[in-house]
């Protein structure tokens, strides 16, 4: 059976820079370290962590509560707010937002102060969008669907908008929603936010789904991105499977084709994608 592992398999840049910090600070171990929220949607990894003694905080408060720890801001980043608190309650913690994002809080931060209404394309139940939201300055809105886009609307018609996108969001849709909201008459900036690295891998994912026999998509249960990936190679190929781990490899069979493609999501640590790769080479 021919293998093919896609390149852009994993975790991407942001993602394990965070990863390697919170790593790097649990291995110094100069003091408890806690994760603002999971710091990937992946329990291998959190569970390796929690066994180095890094635990994970809902909340700032949750964080002070515990004393003398190291919190760690995941790539998602957080709200202006968050940082405020951190720093006022003198909590020692490391910024690991992912430099894109922290793109956008800028962008978002000056445009909203500079007196843009500012419109966020995305989920708003998506962490990194709620992080958004809290750099603008109150008056931030966000769309998701082409009916909410539809129901935009500005109480001072000559308010200029300033459009970003959750980084991880579709660019067609983010493209049509731009659209929608142009044809009001507004004048706006919309700023293509939207992160290369998801692109770059749902594309090659497509392609490579699309001349192998049959398609392994790694990913954890909880990552949306994971799933995405195997809608969009379940797509172009029919014999699509979504695993979590190796283990996951021993309810499916894989003997009868001829050519096997493997991609992972981005919150997939490298060591559950070889052990993967090994196994099926084994077939
Ligand atoms: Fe950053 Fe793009 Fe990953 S925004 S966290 S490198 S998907």
């Amino acid at each position: 059976m021919k293998i093919e592992l896609a390149e852009s398999a994993g975790f991407c840049f942001g993602v394990k820079r965070a990863v390697d910090s919170v790593y790097s600070l649990a291995e110094k171990k100069q003091g408890p370290v806690c994760t603002l929220g999971s710091i990937i949607h992946n329990e291998h990894v959190v569970n390796d962590l929690e066994g180095k003694g890094v635990f994970v905080v809902d909340s700032p408060e949750e964080a002070l509560a515990d004393g003398n720890t190291t919190v760690v801001i995941r790539s998602h980043g957080v709200a202006k707010s968050v940082v405020d608190f951190l720093e006022k309650k003198g909590i020692c913690f490391e910024d690991a937002t992912c430099p894109f994002v922290k793109k956008i809080h800028e962008t978002v931060s000056s445009y909203s102060e500079r007196g843009y209404a500012v419109v966020i394309i995305g989920t708003e139940s998506h962490p990194e969008v709620q992080g958004t939201l809290g750099w603008t300055a109150g008056n931030g809105t966000v769309i998701e669907t082409a009916e909410e886009a539809e129901a935009f609307f500005l109480e001072n018609p000559d308010q200029k908008v300033c459009v970003v996108a959750q980084t991880t969001f579709n660019y067609k849709k983010f493209k049509d929603l731009v659209e929608i909201i142009s044809k009001k008459g507004y004048d706006i900036l919309a700023v293509n936010t939207i992160c290369n690295a998801t692109i770059t891998r749902q594309s090659e994912a497509a392609k490579l789904a699309a001349r192998s026999d049959a398609m392994l998509v790694i990913g954890g249960m909880q990552s949306s991105n994971s799933h995405k990936l195997y809608e969009i190679c379940k797509n172009q190929c029919e014999n699509t499977f979504f695993i979590q781990t190796v283990d996951d490899l021993s309810s499916i069979s894989l003997s009868s084709f001829t050519s096997l493609g493997i991609t992972a999501g981005a919150s997939t640590p490298n060591n559950i994608i070889q052990e993967v790769l090994e196994a099926c080479q084994k077939i």
